[in-house]
């Protein structure tokens, strides 16, 4: 094995891990905010709303993200609905983000849907009986709370969005795994790209993982 590539590579590297983060980050942003969406039409006393959420939730989690960032970057521009790159982000990193915000948000609605239904039914009682409606007792006494339980697991939706983030290469963004098939393609020895590639992204998902560790902790003693 011969890893003298990395002398001239490593750049190529660091920015391709630096694209892998923020995609990430991206789609955790975006799919919190779908996620809580969902999340509240799924536990809503109407009927349509919650069939509306289930649908979503089934058809995302139930087809492969693959086949989804598919359908949105080769299949959509067929019926006229193109990704635009937006100031200097490219088109393929907006479709990506979106492609893993909407995967990310059928799973954050149930993450979310399970810490508010950990919640006591006391506290939206009190909440109700003190005057405060329905979306107040959601937005300012169960929301903040679940958030707080939920902490956890949704620290781990990253580090799996961190890792699901390689299929994204498919379609030209140019993260970890891009380069490595970049670099495989220069050097023509496809190995070790792929080996610095399995590393950055070990080290991203451990280093992760043992905040998410040291956060339960902290979340435990504060409980
Ligand atoms: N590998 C899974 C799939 O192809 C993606 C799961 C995404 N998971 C997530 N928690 N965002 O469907």
């Amino acid at each position: 094995m011969d890893f003298s590539f990395l002398g001239e590579y490593y750049k190529m590297f660091l920015e391709g891990t630096s694209v892998t983060v923020s995609i990430s980050l991206a789609s955790l942003f975006f799919g919190f905010i779908i996620g809580i969406f969902i999340c509240l039409l799924k536990i809503s006393k109407h009927k349509v709303f919650r069939i509306i959420a289930s649908v979503y939730i089934e058809v995302l989690r139930g087809t492969p993200l693959f086949v989804q960032i598919y359908i949105i970057y080769f299949g959509l521009p067929q019926i006229g609905i193109e990704f635009p790159s937006i100031f200097n982000i490219p088109s393929e990193f907006i479709a990506g983000v979106f492609s893993l915000s909407i995967n990310s948000g059928a799973y954050v609605a149930e993450i979310f849907r399970s810490g508010i239904q950990s919640i006591d039914k006391g506290q939206t009682e009190a909440s109700r009986s003190l005057g405060l409606g329905y979306w107040a007792t959601m937005t300012y006494v169960i929301i903040p709370q679940a958030i707080k339980n939920v902490l956890p697991a949704l620290a781990n939706e990253f580090i799996t969005l961190v890792k699901e983030s390689a299929i994204i290469s498919v379609i030209g963004v140019i993260d970890i795994m891009f380069i490595s098939s970049r670099v495989k393609n220069v050097i023509y020895r496809p190995l070790e790209p792929l080996i610095v590639a399995a590393l950055i992204y070990f080290v991203l998902t451990f280093t992760l993982s043992k905040l998410v560790g040291i956060l339960e902790k902290k979340m435990a003693a504060s409980n």
